[in-house]
């Protein structure tokens, strides 16, 4: 029996509408419909087709669940070899010099001949993959194996999102598209968190655990990995006029439906390469996956065919790395660092090891459970991670090296400063020292976090400095700093006169300061600088902050109940009073902070804003300060009161929930043209 033509016309309809979003939300980055919307419509078009078997074809979208085990991956050779690319070992700029004059050398230039035009690529850390589609539809996956000959892992493939079923348009008749399979880091942590939930093992990082995924028997397993993909080149093609350059060959798998990174340049010469390689340095912490270093290639096809090849490497490529961020060391052992708020961190204390641009010697394990999840010992060899300005990480430990004499490590009972007990309360996963402002190492926290350059900015008064005021007893509290002489600090070890009289003229010069940075300094638990910033405009003087009951201090934007009531705790405490009064009678005084003036007629004035997944350009806080400059309010969460939604990559349910209630929503470039508009 024939199928009624409404219900043909209508899985049509369906899959075009699906397809139509999946390139909207992996290829174009840009999601028109919410996650409730699509669940809808995919299971519309699942039902029909269960209902009429006849109707499933294998490229469905809803044929990607995976499923049947295979007994061995099968050999795949390679219409094309797939290449790997030299790397170029010199990490500073001088790499990509080497680079351009060897290929101006190669190509015969001599100085006169215009720059060489490249392309500039991220280069991905993940896994290599030739995607074969014939008539426009995937027929192939295969792994890169030794170049020659790879593995056939098309059901675990046809699993990701990412990659298209079908292509878009007028697709040749066949076409071999290569690129890297990779995992986000958001993905990456949700998942081990998923495996640690569930009592399963979880993954060293992101790269691993995507190799791990694609290379299944069982590709019901790929399918619960979230994947992702981004193509770099092609392979065989046949049926179809390729374009000249590079550039242009991506700008096409674009148009296919293939994602394809943003983060690409055409550039001339070496000036152009080292600019797109400080650029990404400078944002690599902050993109939402992992890279392994930047790809330039002559951007020309017909260069390159020029160019040709070493051996498995083209002439007309090359990767130009970082510095690492990971690298192995030995753990000699485990301390108990006391924080300002009493907090008892674990530190490993390492073999040097030179990673991420420094030398590290020391690790956070952050707490007891921490190091148990993690399971590190002393005399265990971890590897250690310190990306950007972040604190040095243990990320794993690599068991196999474990010696016999290792020791585990137990928190200790009591705090190793003061002796004070040490607490954990049953829901945190912090213990405290009990000591208070008693304990000494409290005591030097909170100082160097008054003296701090985001605080009170105190000049000179460093970690030795406090060090010897704390033990000496000559500094209890903040206030005592604005009492100290310069005869009694000359008396200190290495304080010649001169130095004395340095800081005594910097603490006299931090007395000028703003209500702001004074609030963020006297180290109220959760109060952060822009807390600080929102509680100094909001009430305008520190006796109205002080007392304040918990209920006034919510309605600070940016205030819950946890930051509400760490506030009216601390202004509770008559000592802290006693401090903050004494501060003001050494002569701390405050410039008017609510004097700057705002530009009322601004777009943002008076408007919330939500700013959701990360900006290709400002950080969070740059973001939100410029907000708050032009008379704008940054909320943490989205409603109705919202007025705009500011999204970057990698934004979740912020931005889903912005598309329900119709928020508008911005990208950085968007936010900055409202920032930025005329408005006298
Ligand atoms: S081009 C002819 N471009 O790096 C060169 N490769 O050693 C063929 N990779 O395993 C590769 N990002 O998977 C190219 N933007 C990029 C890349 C990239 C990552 C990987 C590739 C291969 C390895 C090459």
């Amino acid at each position: 029996m024939a199928l009624p033509e409404s219900i043909i016309s209508r899985v049509e309809a369906l899959r075009a509408t699906i397809e139509q979003h999946n390139n909207d939300y992996y290829v174009l980055d840009r999601p028109t419909v919410t996650d409730a919307e699509y669940d809808r419509l995919f299971h519309e078009l699942q039902a029909l087709e269960q209902e009429h078997p006849r109707l499933v074809s294998s490229h469905s979208p809803t044929q990607r669940v995976g499923g049947g085990v295979l007994a061995e991956l099968k050999p795949v050779v390679h219409a094309l070899p797939m290449l790997s690319i030299r790397t170029e070992t010199d990490i500073s700029d001088a790499g990509a010099f080497k680079f351009d004059s060897y290929i101006r050398r190669e190509l015969g230039l001599d100085e006169q001949a215009p720059p060489v035009e490249y392309i500039a690529e991220l280069k991905f850390d993940g896994l290599a993959i030739n995607l074969r589609y014939e008539d426009g539809r995937l027929a192939q996956a295969a792994t890169r194996g030794n170049g020659e000959v790879g593995e056939d892992v098309t059901p675990n493939v046809r699993t990701i999102r990412h990659v298209p079923l079908k292509l878009r348009g007028n697709a040749p008749q066949v076409i071999e598209i290569r690129g890297e399979i990779y995992m986000r880091r958001s993905d990456f942590d949700r998942m081990n968190e998923r495996q640690q939930a569930a009592g399963e093992k979880t993954f060293v990082n992101p790269r691993n655990a995507a190799a791990g995924a694609i290379r299944q028997l069982d590709s019901g397993m790929t399918a619960q990995r979230p994947l992702s993909f981004f193509a770099y080149g092609l392979g065989k093609f046949a049926g179809w006029r390729a374009p000249d350059r590079h550039s242009a060959v991506l700008d096409a798998l674009e148009k296919f439906g293939v994602p394809v990174s943003k983060d690409r340049n055409v550039v001339h010469g070496s000036q152009g390469l080292v600019a797109y390689h400080r650029d990404i340095g400078e944002r690599r912490d902050r993109l939402p996956f992992g890279i392994d270093g930047v790809v330039y290639k002559v951007n020309s096809l017909k260069l390159q065919q020029q160019l040709g090849f070493r051996t498995r490497e083209p002439r007309w490529a090359v990767a130009h790395k970082y510095p690492a961020q990971e690298e192995m060391t030995v753990i000699l052992n485990i301390d108990v660092q006391v924080g300002r708020t009493g907090a008892l961190t674990p530190t490993a204390r390492l073999r040097p090891v030179f990673v991420g641009g420094v030398t590290v010697t020391n690790a956070t394990l952050h707490n007891e459970d921490e190091v148990r999840r993690k399971d590190v010992w002393i005399g265990d060899t971890v590897i250690v991670r310190r990306a950007g300005d972040v604190i040095p990480e243990v990320v794993a430990v690599v068991v196999e090296r474990r010696p016999a004499d290792a020791r585990p490590f137990a928190m200790p009972a009591n705090c190793p400063e003061c002796g004070s007990a040490a607490v954990r309360l049953p829901d945190e996963a912090v213990t405290r020292c009990t000591g208070g402002l008693f304990c000494p190492a409290q005591r030097r926290q909170a100082l160097l976090h008054f003296a701090g350059r985001r605080a009170m900015d105190i000049e000179g008064l460093g970690e030795k400095l406090v060090e010897q005021l704390v033990t000496a007893n000559i500094v209890r509290t903040p206030a005592d700093l604005y009492k100290l002489g310069i005869a009694s600090l000359a008396e200190l070890d290495r304080m010649a006169e001169k130095s004395a009289s340095n800081l005594v003229a910097a603490i006299e010069k931090s007395k000028r300061t703003t209500l702001a940075r004074f609030i963020y300094a006297l180290g109220i638990r959760n109060v952060g600088e822009s807390t600080a910033q929102e509680l100094a405009r909001w009430f305008g003087n520190i006796g109205r902050v002080a007392s304040a009951d918990v209920h006034a201090l919510q309605q600070v934007p940016d205030v819950g109940p946890v930051v509400a009531q760490s506030i009216a705790e601390f202004f509770a405490e008559p000592h802290n009073r006693e401090v903050v009064e004494q501060l003001l009678a050494a002569g701390v005084s405050f410039a008017e902070t609510a004097a700057r003036e705002i530009d009322t007629a601004s777009p943002a004035y008076g408007k919330t804003f939500v700013l959701t997944g990360a900006l290709p350009r400002l950080t969070r806080d740059e973001a939100a300060q410029k907000i708050r400059d032009r008379g704008g309010k940054v909320s943490g969460s989205v409603s109705k009161k919202t007025h705009f939604v500011v999204a970057g990559e990698d934004a979740g349910s912020k931005l889903v929930k912005a598309q329900e209630l119709g928020v508008a929503i911005l990208d950085e470039a968007g936010l900055l043209k409202l920032l930025e508009a005329m408005t006298k």
